[in-house]
C-alpha cells in the first residue's frame, strides 16, 4: 500500500496524475468513479488536464460505485446528476461510455446482475477510486456487508442518511435504499485509489488502515490489495 499524507490540494493533484498516468498507458481504460464531496478536487484536476491537453478520456470507459433508488436521473442528488455537473460534462468522455446503477430500473435485482456482468464485459476496473463512510464504508458497503458482495441492493445505515442528509433539503427526502458495487467487485480492480478529507475521518482511517481486517470496517479489507494508493489530507491524517 502506498500512503501519501500531505495538504488537500496535494492530494487532489497526485491523486488526479494518478489517473492521468493510468489513461497514458491505457487509453481505454476502465475507470471506477465515486461522488461524494471527497474526489470534487481531483475531478476538477482532471477537468483542467483535460482542457490543457494533458489527458483525453475519449477511449475510457467508466462505471460508478454507486447510485440512489427511486429517485430521478435528473434530480440534484441523483449521482447520476453529480457526475454530470462534477466532471463528465466538462470532458471529453463519450456519452455512452459512461455508466451508473440504474437506480429507477424495474427490476432492481436484475439491475445488480447487468451491471456486474456490464464491468465484466468491459474487461475489469482497472483503477477504482474510492471515498470513505465515517463508519467506514467504500460505495454503499455498511458495516457488515459480506466481503464476497457484489452488486447489490443496500438498505442505508440511520448514519449514512444523517450524513447524506447535507445534500437534501431535508432528512425525509434522503433515499432509504442504493445500488452499488459489492466489495468482492471493487477487490476486483486492479489498483485502487482511496482519498480521505477532513478531522471528522481522522478515527475511521486509522482504523481502515491500522486495525484489523474485519467486515466491521469494510474499507479494512483494501489492506488485503496488492495495489492501493492513499491520499490523506493533513487533518484526516492525525492518527496515521
Ligand atoms: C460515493 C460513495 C461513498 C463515499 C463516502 C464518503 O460514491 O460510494 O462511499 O465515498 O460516503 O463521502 P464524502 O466524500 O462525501 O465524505
Amino acid at each position: 500500500m502506498k500512503l501519501f499524507i500531505g495538504a488537500s490540494e496535494e492530494c487532489d493533484r497526485k491523486a488526479a496524475l494518478e489517473i492521468v498516468n493510468q489513461i497514458k498507458e491505457k487509453p481505454d481504460s476502465v475507470i471506477g468513479l465515486a461522488t461524494g464531496s471527497t474526489p470534487v478536487g481531483m475531478y476538477q484536476n482532471l477537468i483542467r488536464m483535460n482542457h490543457a491537453g494533458e489527458v483525453s478520456f475519449f477511449r475510457v470507459k467508466t462505471f460508478n460505485l454507486d447510485e440512489y433508488v427511486g429517485i430521478p436521473r435528473a434530480h440534484p442528488c441523483s449521482y447520476y446528476y453529480f457526475m454530470q455537473e462534477n466532471l463528465f460534462r466538462d470532458i471529453d468522455i463519450p456519452a455512452d461510455a459512461v455508466s451508473l446503477p440504474n437506480g429507477n430500473a424495474p427490476d432492481l435485482e436484475e439491475e445488480c446482475r447487468s451491471y456486474e456482468e456490464k464491468i465484466a464485459e468491459s474487461g475489469g476496473i482497472d483503477l477504482q477510486v474510492l471515498g470513505i463512510g465515517h463508519n467506514g464504508h467504500i460505495g454503499f458497503n455498511e458495516p457488515n456487508t459480506p466481503f464476497d458482495s457484489v452488486t447489490h441492493v443496500v438498505d442505508l445505515t440511520e448514519s449514512t442518511i444523517q450524513a447524506n442528509s447535507r445534500f437534501f433539503d431535508s432528512i425525509d427526502q434522503v433515499p432509504r435504499q442504493a445500488l452499488s458495487m459489492g466489495i468482492k467487485t471493487i477487490m476486483h480492480a486492479r489498483k485502487i485509489l482511496l482519498i480521505v478529507k477532513g478531522a471528522d475521518k481522522a478515527d475511521i482511517i486509522y482504523k481502515a488502515l491500522r486495525g484489523p481486517v474485519t467486515p466491521e470496517v469494510p474499507a479494512s479489507i483494501l489492506q488485503l490489495h496488492p495495489n492501493v494508493s492513499v491520499y490523506v489530507d493533513n487533518a484526516a491524517g492525525v492518527k496515521l
